[in-house]
């Protein structure tokens, strides 16, 4: 049987593509990218396409890449694309939702309706939505499809030890955090997070007792790693007997695996929405369904 459409991704993302594209039966192939002497980059798709294509590419570090999304986007649509979905596990620039100072671009508005502007569908997993109630509203594409991991990743925690306290940094996290536990009923809370900079974070426990207890921190991202540090630098002072950390989407930028394992963390897990030696989760049958229903035939 023909396949309902082909997956595109770069070398880098190919483990997770082959994945995804034989959960959702497509076909898989290569979006090649030679770098030039002077770092302008040139893109080769498969010189004929089929209707439906999807796009995989996960947006940390995301700026190069967007280029990239700009570029095979376009091309794909003169190679025959009909309909264009990309799947972005992570997607960037989801935290700057407004000026928080006057003359500051609101990021968010912007990649969003850049991206509704290329692709036709959507999909990705736990975007930082903070002040906007939905993905649509961010990204304005005519199928804007937010997954979570959250599930996924309090599953594998409840697996490695089933009497967990699943604890929240701050009080975005409660959307995850309240989905997460609710289907082994496991304790949970959040704390209150009041971020100085991009390095500087207070960090206030919620009132539980987590003296004895196993706490699996989860969050949506790990970035500069200084919010999940400071909580379990906390947890481990109020008395928590271990703190893991579980999170969808491992950036880790520079030295914050380090920084989270000297303030007491244990484990630390995620999903491979982004490459990192910390994945144990993946989110392919999650993204594969979601996939499925974007393939029928219109
Ligand atoms: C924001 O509130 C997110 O949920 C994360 O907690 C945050 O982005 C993590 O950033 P960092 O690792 O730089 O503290």
């Amino acid at each position: 049987m023909l396949a309902p459409g082909v997956l595109l991704c770069f070398e880098d993302e190919r483990p997770l593509a082959s994945k995804i594209a034989q959960a959702a039966g497509l076909s898989l192939d290569l979006v090649a990218c030679h770098v030039f002497p002077d770092g302008e980059i040139k893109l080769s798709l498969p010189p004929s396409l089929p209707p439906h294509v999807v796009l995989l590419r996960s947006l940390n570090n995301p700026n190069a890449k967007l280029l990239e999304l700009l570029l095979a986007a376009r091309t794909a649509r003169q190679l025959g694309a009909q309909h264009l979905t990309l799947v972005a596990p992570y997607l960037a620039y989801m935290r700057q939702d407004v000026a928080f100072h006057p003359g500051e671009a609101i990021s968010q508005k912007i990649i969003g309706q850049h991206l509704a502007d290329l692709f036709d569908a959507v999909i990705t997993i736990d975007p930082h939505l903070h002040r906007v109630a939905s993905l649509q509203e961010a990204v304005p594409a005519r199928q804007a499809l937010a997954l979570s991991a959250a599930p996924l990743l309090s599953e594998f925690a409840f697996r490695q030890c089933p009497d967990i306290l699943l604890v929240g940094p701050d009080e975005e996290s409660e959307q995850w955090i309240t989905e997460a536990s609710r289907p082994h009923g496991l304790d949970h809370a959040v704390c209150r997070k009041i971020r100085h900079g991009d390095r500087q974070v207070e960090i206030a426990l919620p009132a539980v007792d987590v003296t004895g207890r196993a706490v699996v921190l989860l969050d949506d991202i790990a970035s500069s790693g200084h919010t999940l540090a400071q909580a379990a630098r906390l947890l481990r002072q109020a008395g928590a007997q271990s703190v893991d950390v579980a999170v969808t989407h491992a950036l880790f930028s520079g030295d914050a695996l380090q920084l989270i394992v000297a303030a007491g963390v244990g484990r630390v897990w995620s999903t491979d929405s982004v490459v990192h030696s910390s994945n144990c989760v993946s989110i392919s049958g999650l993204v594969a369904n979601a996939l499925k229903p974007l393939l029928q035939p219109h």
